[in-house]
């Protein structure tokens, strides 16, 4: 017999060779959705200092790692700031200082080669953060003008961080100074050919040329959609649930006792936060309705919500799972993020189903989700820069508030558990996670139930 491929097993039934993950078949192995061109992308993200660059170009590359597109950020001044380990003035930045202008160039170099690299290595987005290194038109892609707050955000940059505000807001604005009379805004005739973004009065106006495939043209959407209006997410799940007590997943039950109560003080919290309009979403299944009934305040249901679907596993305790299905179970603990349940879904198919409810979040202010532990663990990897390892393990506890507050380039979070005890329906990944494994150790880390 002639040896398979690599990452190939034979179908004993059919007698085929079939794509395969660890000898196994993969046949509940989701696969990336995001559908590109061969051709990878380069960003550059271009204009005047204290515009928003680097505020985009790493929400950017969040939310591309998110949707499963491999993306790196790439910071001219970071590289500036490693060279150059303490920063003086904004002398450094005058264009008649040649020693300055050298050391920028080369940071710059330096960067874009670490892109090469990146980029020949499978990469498939790279971020390029100019931070003003540049004044060539022609490298011009991306450009975000007059963006309002730089004093949070760059005040808080390390070059100043052992300087008084008064003192860091001059030498930043001769910085800027340094730049203006060397600056040129992309032209519409003459840049014509490029393909750019260019986003004027904070995200007010947009003129975007050439949008030249799928990835560029979900770049743009994304862009046109985020905004930097102060605002907290808050996050949680459902009340505990009848089936969250017996220890079963999935299913559509309603809540147990505590749950309801747990609902009731969720009512009593979010009305002693005085949260300006805030919008209230849940998913369409019974247990988080019962949750935001309780509240008293109109909330919208999203089908996009809904809990990850486990297939053939719905309503089956963790035991019952790997009784009947052991090697689906340990297929899972091997690779939680992509395994997709038979009949059901993966947490990679989980972040598709959500980015349209993301893109709704962007564009809202305050906005309180009731959701469930896998979508949970799924939006708060969007906004914690969470990978796809990390995901499906995210400690989102039953009967706590998650409040997401944005603050300079993150996510500031603040975790209130509102006191009301639940079950813990948290199973962390056990060591052994061979197919061969004896069941107790597949069940060791499953947490105590009814
Ligand atoms: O156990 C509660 C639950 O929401 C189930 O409905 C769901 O299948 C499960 O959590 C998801 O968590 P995990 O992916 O860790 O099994």
């Amino acid at each position: 017999m002639a040896t398979p491929p690599r990452e190939l097993t034979q179908n004993p039934l059919k007698k085929i060779w079939m794509p395969c993950k660890n000898g196994l078949p993969e046949k509940h192995i989701s696969q990336r959705k995001v559908c590109m061109t061969n051709c990878p992308t380069l960003i550059v993200t271009v204009g005047l200092p204290a515009r928003g660059k680097t505020y985009i170009s790493k929400k950017l590359t969040r939310y591309l790692n998110w949707i499963g597109v491999p993306t790196k950020e790439f910071n001219v001044g970071q590289y500036r700031r490693e060279c150059v380990k303490i920063y003086k003035s904004f002398e450094f930045f005058r264009p008649d200082n040649e020693e300055g202008l050298k050391i920028r160039k080369q940071c710059a170099a330096s960067a874009l080669n670490d892109v090469r690299t990146y980029l020949s290595e499978g990469g498939q987005v790279a971020v390029f953060d100019a931070t003003n290194t540049t004044r060539e038109r022609r490298d011009t892609i991306m450009k975000f003008a007059d963006l309002n707050g730089y004093k949070q955000v760059k005040l808080g940059s390390p070059d100043y961080t052992d300087r008084n505000t008064d003192e860091a807001v001059e030498d930043f604005m001769k910085r800027i100074k340094c730049y203006e009379n060397s600056y040129e805004t992309l032209d519409e005739i003459k840049d014509r050919d490029l393909s750019y973004i260019k986003i004027m009065e904070v995200g007010s106006r947009y003129l975007v040329n050439r949008v030249l495939d799928h990835i560029q043209s979900r770049i743009v959407y994304y862009l046109m959609n985020i905004h930097i209006a102060p605002r907290s997410i808050y996050l949680c799940r459902h009340g505990e649930s009848e089936l969250n007590v017996k220890g079963r997943i999935g299913g559509d039950s309603g809540l147990s006792a505590r749950g309801k109560l747990f609902a009731k003080f969720l009512g009593k919290f979010i009305q002693e936060q005085n949260i300006k309009d805030l919008k209230v979403w849940t998913s369409q299944m019974k247990r988080t309705i019962q949750t935001a009934e309780a509240l008293g305040v109109p909330y919208e249901q999203w089908k996009a919500l809904n809990e990850i679907d486990a297939g053939v596993c719905e309503e089956m305790m963790y035991e019952e799972i790997q009784g009947h299905y052991p090697l689906e179970f340990a297929l899972r603990d091997q690779d939680k993020y992509r395994y997709r349940y038979p009949k059901g879904e993966s947490y990679e198919d989980l972040v598709q189903r959500l980015e349209p409810v993301i893109m709704e979040l962007e564009r809202q202010e305050n906005v309180l989700v009731i959701c469930h532990q896998a979508v949970m663990r799924c939006l708060l990897a969007y906004f914690l820069d969470k990978t796809a390892e990390e995901l499906p393990y995210l400690k989102c506890p039953l009967h706590t508030v998650l409040k997401l507050t944005p603050v300079a380039y993150g996510c500031k979070v603040e975790s209130i558990s509102l006191n009301v005890e639940a079950v813990n329906t948290h199973r962390d990944r056990p060591e052994n996670v061979d197919v061969s494994r004896p069941p107790d150790e597949a069940l060791l880390t499953v947490p105590a139930h009814q």
